[in-house]
């Protein structure tokens, strides 16, 4: 038998730490069904969205039965290593890298066993490096975080809008210096898409941050005053699409509020407004007028419902991000690791996560684990 941990919770509480407690369970290696794969974790990133599901005001996990007890168990991203896989497995080897398909996977545990043929996800990991492909560069720093951000900054520039292949076009984005905004800006620099970042100002780190973005690949970096300013409105933002001769197809909305109002006067004629996160609950508006003038149209992006509705379109992504990385033309953008070492206590397992889930107001935090 081996030894695994868990971070699980059974009530929601919006100080999660009140509520999160760790659960020891066994796997069985030696008595593996044909059609399961045995993993190790790798990297737990800590999400936005996996800390709303423990705070009981974003969809709840299904209930999973570990070591007898009914539990949600937290996380919805995971690089895990295969330890051994079942007889009638076929596409992966041990040592391969994986991470899981759909969310709501419970991520946040030193060891899984996932069964394939499910009519859910029939295969419900997708490999990001082959143990057999020794050129693979992959680094635990790019795959550990692979399976939310990347491929939601991939889909947000590729599902909406044409871009111009030859560099006149643009995008805004509020939340401009969040992680998924800073792969939007290095994925529109390879795609030879300008990018205007729209950030908080008057923070005392402003100025390493505006650096941070356009040595990223941000055009134009600037506060949520200049957005929302008349100036910005009508001279300063149109003088830079003029510039280019391009539109401004594109608002990536994380946000709410008067921050997107400012979004969507900004946008060309036929632009897309498409929302994906809500970093405040301040409602957004805008005037028929406007949305007649502009031929606005608004969409909602959800990585999890897209990847439910057609489980391939996240492995073609992944692959697509994991070529990106192989050559060069992805970098992984900045996080603090806290690291737990694999067989050490439980009550030390849940003071890791609970460190890290601290640290994740100021910073992104990832769980690194150590053999
Ligand atoms: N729909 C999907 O499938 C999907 C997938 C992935 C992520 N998301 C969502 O995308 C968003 C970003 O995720 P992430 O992991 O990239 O986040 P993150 O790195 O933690 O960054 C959050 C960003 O939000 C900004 N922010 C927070 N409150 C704000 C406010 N009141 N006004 C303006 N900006 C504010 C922060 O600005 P400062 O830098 O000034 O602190 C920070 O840059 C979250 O809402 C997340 O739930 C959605």
């Amino acid at each position: 038998m081996t030894n695994g941990v868990a971070i699980t919770y059974t009530s929601h509480d919006l100080d999660v730490s009140k509520v999160l407690q760790v659960t020891e369970f066994e796997i069985d290696l030696v008595n593996l069904e044909p059609n399961q794969v045995a993993l190790q974790a790798l990297a737990n990133p800590i999400n936005p969205s996996d800390l709303l599901q423990i705070k009981g005001v974003y969809t709840t996990p299904k209930t999973q039965q570990l070591s007898g007890k009914d539990v949600h168990i937290g996380g919805n991203e995971g690089l895990f290593k295969i330890l051994k896989i079942g007889k009638d497995i076929s596409g992966f080897n041990e040592n391969d890298w994986v991470i899981t398909k759909l969310s709501n996977f419970g991520t946040w545990r030193s060891h899984a066993i996932v069964t394939f043929g499910n009519e859910e996800a029939p295969v419900p990991i997708i490999k990001v490096k082959d143990s057999l492909r020794k050129d693979s560069k992959l680094t635990i720093a790019e795959a550990g975080t692979i399976g939310v951000n990347p491929p939601t900054a991939y889909q947000l520039l590729q599902n909406y809008v044409k871009f111009s292949p030859t560099g006149e076009d643009w995008v805004i984005q509020n939340a401009g210096a969040s992680q998924v905004s800073k792969f939007v800006l290095q994925l529109a620099k390879h795609w030879k898409i300008n990018v205007i970042s729209v950030i908080r100002g008057g923070k005392p780190n402003q100025k390493a941050k505006e650096e941070e973005l356009y040595a990223l690949g941000a055009t134009k970096v600037i506060t949520e005053e200049q957005s929302q300013s008349e100036e910005y409105k009508t001279k300063i933002i149109p003088g830079w699409l003029k510039e280019t001769g391009g539109k401004l197809k594109l608002a990536l909305n994380s946000v709410g509020g008067a921050s997107t109002n400012a979004l969507i006067d900004h946008l060309s004629t036929d632009g897309y407004l498409v929302s994906y996160g809500q970093m405040t609950t301040d409602p957004i508006q805008y005037t028929s007028a406007l949305q007649l003038y502009k031929n606005l149209t608004t969409k909602a992006y959800w990585l999890t419902r897209n990847t439910y509705e057609d489980p391939e379109s996240k492995t073609r992504t992944i692959d697509s991000l994991v070529e990106l990385y192989e050559s060069g033309d992805l970098q992984p953008v900045s996080y603090s690791q806290v690291e737990y070492k694999l067989g050490d206590s439980s009550s030390d397992y849940l003071k890791r996560f609970l460190n890290a889930i601290e640290n994740s107001s100021s910073d992104k935090n990832v769980v690194i684990y150590k053999d």
